[in-house]
């Protein structure tokens, strides 16, 4: 019996949301039903908006300390009840964003113009950071078959023995492809890294949506001391807090650490927490592991939908297989035989549905679009109508 109810309507009217009313710059419009960006249509647990509610009646949001006691002590507590794995205070570090540590990580590590290898797919905003700090995006491509995907390790040795090549950034669970690596596989890529002089740094958001019978293993378990080895992650995901912009790092490697912090205090003076974040990572923490384990199962409910509706009416045009973690289903158009705009302008237009298109997460047309499943079963049977009448519109206008 289901303790939470995920199958509640919600709205984001007068939010401003990024989702709803900023799908102008990658769809040409807006008024679509949106399943793309990784933000989910479900309401954070009740005790988080609690917890933060008593936060604001307080009245006062001063410059805020975050070495303390309540935002060590639920990280902790968690990564133990959860992943079975033992942090100390000094390894916990908090900080803006993922993606500001990402970014730090890649600039302390790198110069400009050096190679950062990522794999492809990768979650598009590497793309952007990499652009953004002048460093050369240097593709490492998944093997996939069926819609499985795996380890190149052969080429990623390569690579990483270019001198030129001076980090890794590795997604764990991977986004788009939902895979979550094994501890061999990590091990493996971690001494490759090592081997060559390549910073290793692992992005972990995606860490708590792993399937039921699926395990999630951290680079934390295979980091030793001075590794040059920095994991970053947050609860933007889980608990659906992507506005409320924090996030934290693990690393047992201090001068990285003490050159990290360093810049976040002197060169951007943001060292101070966010107070409504601080009471939300208490809330989250220590109370609201269940609520995540239902998630997770309404979550499976909705990805086996979506692969029997696939199988039961569109099998000659798509296929799909359903990821090992992740809300994000990456869904194959490539039987269609269609180029990747002629099926992304066909979602938009005749299905009137905005699903991250493929290429974004890509060097190279891939075939696939991304399909975000957190949202109400519903919603999801809504979603898988629009994408079946954009193919019968496609097969109308004799396109595929
Ligand atoms: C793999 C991955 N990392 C990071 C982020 C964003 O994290 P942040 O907003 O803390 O930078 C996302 C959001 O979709 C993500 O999928």
């Amino acid at each position: 019996m289901s303790k939470f109810n995920f199958e509640e309507e919600t709205t984001r009217e007068g939010t401003f949301s990024i989702q709803y009313e900023g799908t102008e710059p990658l769809f040409g419009r807006t008024g679509l039903a949106p399943f793309w960006i990784a933000d989910m249509d479900i309401k954070t647990p009740q005790a988080i908006t609690e917890a933060m509610k008593r936060r604001l009646d307080n009245g006062i949001f001063g410059y805020t300390i975050w070495k303390n006691s309540k935002f060590y002590g639920p990280v902790k507590q968690w990564w133990n009840s959860r992943y079975n794995v033992d942090l100390t205070d000094d390894m916990i570090t908090y900080a803006p964003s993922v993606l500001y540590t990402v970014s730090e990580a890649i600039r302390l590590n790198s110069e400009k113009g050096d190679g950062v290898i990522l794999n492809m797919p990768t979650y598009n905003a590497f793309l952007k950071v990499l652009k953004g700090n002048d460093r050369k995006v240097v593709p490492a491509p998944l093997i996939e078959e069926s819609d499985e995907y795996s380890f190149d390790f052969e080429h990623f040795e390569t690579l990483c023995s270019e001198p030129e090549n001076k980090v890794f950034v590795h997604c764990n669970p991977h986004n788009p492809t939902g895979r979550v690596w094994t501890r061999e596989e990590l091990q493996k890529m971690k001494d490759i890294c090592l081997a060559n002089g390549v910073f290793f740094v692992s992005d972990e958001i995606h860490m708590d949506f792993v399937r039921p019978k699926e395990e999630f293993v951290s680079m934390v378990e295979l980091m030793e001391e001075d590794d040059p080895i920095i994991v970053t992650t947050g609860l933007g995901k889980t608990f659906n807090l992507a506005s409320l912009p924090h996030s934290y790092f693990i690393t047992k490697n201090d001068a990285l650490k003490a050159k990290i912090v360093r810049e976040f205090d002197h060169r951007y003076n943001v060292g101070t927490a966010n107070s409504l974040v601080l009471s939300a990572i208490e809330a989250a923490y220590m109370e609201c592991g269940e609520w995540v384990d239902e998630l997770n199962e309404h979550l499976e409910g909705n990805f086996d939908y979506i692969s029997d509706y696939i199988d039961t009416h569109l099998s000659a045009y798509l296929s799909f297989k359903k990821p090992a973690s992740t809300y994000l289903a990456w869904i194959s158009f490539e039987q269609c035989g269609i180029p990747d705009d002629v099926m992304h302008k066909a979602l938009v237009d005749i299905g009137g549905i905005a699903v991250s298109p493929g290429h974004i997460y890509d060097v190279a047309e891939n075939g696939r679009f991304r399909m975000n499943v957190a949202s109400s079963r519903q919603r999801i049977e809504m979603g898988m109508e629009r994408i079946h009448k954009t193919i019968d519109g496609l097969k109308k206008d004799g396109k595929i």
